[in-house]
């Protein structure tokens, strides 16, 4: 008793018990393991564990107690009830009544699986795992781990994301390690989760059935089985007051430490608005981060950029979500700019787990986008080897109020190749490089109406138009600027004619800074 009382003072004030981490193969499991998780829930203790939506904080839901430590090692406001987790059908009716008669179709189609459906309780369940509510949330998991652990500790396991109340569930053992060791007796290790949102909650005390909380099981999913179902309105948008049906939906859950907004258009415009933004704060000093996509990541020059997945598999995007908020919480960025995703199958439960670790904020892509007379300048020259090259990245190197892709191309450029090494060694004495460089052949596609065209000599100004024709886009760099100076051929000539020729460039990229700081003033 003693003992007991010393353990649960530590647990609620300074949370410096010793937390039991074990390693588990979830097509292995070792019966020792889960013999032992499942004598530390009968008595009343705390268990993380795997399951395919996220990593479950593990209480006996029979014991009012647990609930209770529950709660705290969470840090979360105990109004919040708690999903009772089985790993036998037929235990449903032990915490259950009034069980409607699509719940065995629904059961048939999702479960064991990651969909939660809430039914009126029995008078076994406590209220202190309800939260004081008459009805029971009960999940029947997929996870060979968290079914071998339901069943060792008796059968009904409460099990909210093992996460501090607040922060982005886990979705491995490490995210319940950060947050919870010390406070928890046991932390089972199985690996990085499956889905990695939390299920779908799926409200049965109400005809039609109601979705309290999208994930990985669809409306469209439930529609195909049992026809339609409800929403909860809450879910639909933030300019609704009213509270909504899940009591945990109302926290701003999922919060990582920096500002997060959601930035909405089309991609093309969503890009453009974040790079943009992006820049922005680099000239200004603040670092920010970007959550972008497989498809789009290239796009991204400045900021912490992270790849949270595919758009062509969303399931990837699901996955890596919460990963990705919480290693944005180590760097120290004021504000994340995400891409969104179309509500529509999982996309659904990817936007309002954003949406809520956003706090709702979002900004309308379109508003954000400034007009810009060009979006990218390229730099024209024969190989495209050294002098183009050379004023990209000076151009580069110049401090412009607004964004640019700067690039450059040659008119005859048979194979890609690095850049010139002589030229590359004159900017290297100026610090900057050329190393990235590979020579590219210009061609029609380059011709865009937000791209400005610059050619070094008249020569590949004059080939451009009896190839394509004329088009407005296209000027001498000398002619663009109002210059005369003549820009010397290095080509063939020792380092100090690279020199020479950085020097004018040099001279003359300035200028082209300021006539193009210039139009920012103006737009
Ligand atoms: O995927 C999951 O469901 C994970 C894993 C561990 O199974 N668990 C989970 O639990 O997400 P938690 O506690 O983080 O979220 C439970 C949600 C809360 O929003 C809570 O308000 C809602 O379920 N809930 C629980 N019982 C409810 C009830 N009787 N009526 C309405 N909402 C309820
Ligand atoms: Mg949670």
């Amino acid at each position: 008793m003693i003992k007991r009382f010393f353990f649960e003072r530590n647990n609620a004030i300074i949370g410096c018990m010793e937390t039991i981490i074990e390693k588990i193969d979830k097509n292995q499991i070792d019966k020792e393991v889960i013999a032992k998780a499942g004598e530390i829930l009968r008595r009343g203790g705390l268990v993380a564990f795997p399951t395919e939506t996220v990593y479950g904080l593990g209480a006996d839901a029979l014991q009012e107690a647990a609930a209770k430590r529950t709660y705290e090692a969470k840090g979360r406001p105990s109004d919040n009830p708690l999903i009772v987790h089985i790993a036998d059908y037929e235990d449903l009716k032990k915490v259950a009544v009034n069980i409607p008669a699509e719940t065995d179709i629904l059961a048939a189609h999702f479960w064991p699986g990651p969909l939660t459906m809430i039914f009126e309780k029995s008078g076994v369940v406590p209220y202190g795992t309800t939260g004081g509510l008459d009805t029971v949330a009960v999940r029947m998991p997929a996870d060979p781990v968290a079914r071998a652990v339901i069943r060792a500790a008796g059968g009904f396991v409460s099990a909210p994301s093992a996460n501090t109340s607040g922060r982005p569930s886990p979705t491995t053992a490490g995210h319940v390690a950060e947050d919870l060791a010390g406070k928890i007796d046991m932390i089972l290790d199985a690996g990085e989760v499956d889905i990695g949102l939390e299920s779908t909650i799926l409200d049965m005390t109400v005809d039609p059935p109601m979705i309290l909380r999208p994930g990985a099981i669809t409306a469209e999913m439930f529609e195909a089985v049992i026809g339609e179902v409800g929403v909860d309105e809450t879910l639909l948008g933030d300019e609704s007051n009213k509270a909504p049906k899940a009591p945990g939906m109302k926290y701003r859950h999922y919060a990582p430490k920096a500002q997060l907004i959601i930035v909405e258009g089309d991609l093309r415009e969503e890009i453009l608005a974040i790079r943009q933004l992006a820049y922005a704060a680099h000239r200004q000093g603040r670092k920010i981060g970007v959550i972008a996509t497989n498809e789009t990541v290239s796009f991204y020059n400045y900021g912490t950029v992270r790849n949270i997945g595919t758009r062509e598999n969303e399931k990837t995007i699901a996955r890596n979500l919460y990963r990705v908020l919480r290693e944005f919480d180590e760097e120290d960025v004021e504000a994340i700019y995400s891409e969104s995703f179309a509500v529509q199958g999982i996309g659904r439960a990817i936007m309002n787990r954003l949406e809520k670790a956003a706090g709702h904020t979002r900004v309308s892509a379109s508003a954000v986008v400034k007009k810009q007379r060009y979006r990218r300048i390229t730099f024209v020259s024969g190989s495209d080897s050294a002098r183009g090259p050379m004023a990209a990245e000076i151009l580069r190197h110049l401090d412009l109020k607004q964004e640019y892709v700067i690039d450059s191309r040659g008119m005859v450029v048979l194979f890609p190749e690095p850049a010139n090494q002589k030229a590359e060694a004159i900017m290297k004495s100026a610090r900057m490089t050329l190393a990235d460089h590979t020579s590219r052949q210009f061609d029609e596609g380059n011709l865009q109406d937000d791209t400005l065209i610059l050619t070094i000599d008249e020569s590949e100004k004059n080939k451009i138009i009896s190839e394509y024709g004329e088009h407005e886009n296209v000027y001498t760099l000398n002619e663009f600027i109002g210059d005369t100076t003549a820009i010397p051929d290095p080509y063939g000539q020792p380092l100090a004619a690279y020199g020479k020729c950085y020097e004018v460039l040099n001279g003359l990229v300035i200028k082209l800074a300021e006539k193009i700081n210039s139009f920012a003033e103006e737009e």
